[in-house]
């Protein structure tokens, strides 16, 4: 059956963690429309209220209050979640700021690696310790420093340059390929003093205040999820409005193009972040593509429903240095392998690279698989609730719910968009 119709995606998951987190660091009131309801940047919401952060619900938005550093000293001990943008982030800001802290999370983040962003924190001076969640940060002031980073991670990048703005100089990070650039551009909005060369950035230290507005488009990461299944589902033709345009969030879209799949992108006048509607129609049988590792960056989560896609497609997808996906909320290459696997997928790990083969024919679930397992992971749970409609069996996936983590109305949407 077909997917059909237009949608709105939630308030995109990475802005919205960023104007609450920020608020702790800047000044200023700031008016926000569309933020994001999922638990993730809930889980920064009631740390913003938990160092002292105020909010208002208005007919607009939410009204955010900026704390410019006074926050509470503490010791606190702050609940990070299932969020690891919430906490590498709040990392880089609270390093700076007078206080002891805790960060800690679920059973899921416990086992996410700190050492990307506490090793260079410490460089800068930051009284900083775990190598995993819990973390402790005694705020100490800190020192520039010229980053030469290993990853191309937008969550790394954000905590030194948020780090960057207590600095005592030009705080420069140099990344291998250019990750998401929400933080620069909130940065900017805020009045920080950026510059940006290709994949090297730099901050000079100071005071930062919040924009009086900001409208969250959509998020493309959960609107990633119809338009990608669209793309394969004979008859579907399905339109994403108000969605993110920013480049380091939309490489998906290129791999869909490539495999065959109409896609066409409408911008609309919107600043800072880029903003327009999306539509995505099957356009006839698809053929397997080679994602390269400069392409990840700006297609990470999108992988496991990219997975899903190149599984319906003709011949052999590539999907080059995708060993990230081995630290996201859980090892999302073992699981995309044991789950698609049982799904009858053709689906192969081969050091860092992801290999998929289709035949353009649907899936077919293994006759001894009674239900699949998103091992309460939110990107496995869409995946796999996707993968089973279009395979047309019932079929059921273990922690469905935890799509809330991203996308709280993904079960409402998906009935929106899907005519049996
Ligand atoms: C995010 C960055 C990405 C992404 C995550 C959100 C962010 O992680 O996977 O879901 O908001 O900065 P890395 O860039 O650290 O890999």
């Amino acid at each position: 059956m077909p997917l059909h119709g237009s949608f709105y995606p939630p308030g995109d998951k990475s802005i919205s963690h960023r104007l609450v987190l920020f608020a702790l660091a800047a000044k200023g009131n700031c008016l926000i429309s569309h933020l994001s309801g999922c638990a993730d940047v809930i889980s920064s919401l009631a740390i913003y209220r938990r160092l002292g952060g105020k909010t208002e619900n208005t007919a607009d938005g939410l009204l955010i209050k900026g704390l410019g550093g006074d926050i509470a000293s503490g010791p606190v001990d702050l609940n990070c979640g299932n969020s690891g943008t919430t906490i590498r982030l709040l990392c880089g800001i609270l390093a700076g700021l007078k206080g002891e802290f805790t960060l800690d999370g679920d059973d899921m983040l416990r086992k996410r690696p700190m050492v990307r962003v506490t090793e260079p924190l410490k460089r800068m001076g930051a009284q900083i310790d775990g190598c995993l969640p819990p973390v402790r940060i005694r705020g100490s002031f800190l020192h520039a420093i010229d980053y030469n980073s290993p990853l191309a991670s937008a969550q790394v990048k954000s905590a030194i340059l948020l780090a960057g703005l207590k600095g005592d100089g030009l705080t420069v990070y140099r990344e291998p390929v250019t990750s998401r650039n929400h933080t620069e551009i909130l940065l900017r909005e805020c009045g920080a003093e950026l510059k940006i060369k290709e994949n090297v950035i730099s901050i000079v230290p100071g005071d930062i205040q919040l924009p009086a507005k900001f409208t969250v488009p959509g998020d493309a990461s959960g609107a990633a999820f119809f338009l990608s299944a669209a793309a394969f589902i004979p008859g579907s033709d399905v339109t994403a409005l108000n969605v993110s345009l920013n480049p380091g969030r939309i490489g998906f879209l290129s791999v869909l193009q490539r495999m065959g799949a109409g896609v066409d992108i409408v911008a609309q006048d919107c600043a800072p972040e880029a903003q327009g509607r999306v539509r995505v129609f099957y356009n006839g049988p698809l053929k397997a593509a080679c994602i390269n590792s400069e392409e990840i960056p700006a297609l990470v989560d999108e992988v496991p429903i990219l997975a899903l896609v190149a599984a319906h497609a003709r011949g052999t997808s590539i999907f080059r240095q995708v060993s990230e996906l081995k630290v996201k909320e859980i090892n999302r290459l073992a699981a995309l392998h044991q789950q698609l696997g049982a799904l009858g997928a053709d689906i192969k790990i081969d050091g860092d690279d992801l290999l998929i083969t289709g035949t353009g024919n649907s899936l077919q679930a293994r006759k001894d698989i009674l239900a699949l397992d998103s091992f309460r992971d939110h990107r496995m749970a869409m995946t796999l609730a996707l993968a089973v409609k279009a395979a047309g069996v019932v079929l059921p996936v273990k922690d469905a719910r935890s799509a809330v983590i991203s996308y709280p109305d993904f079960f409402s949407d998906l009935n929106l968009l899907w005519h049996d």
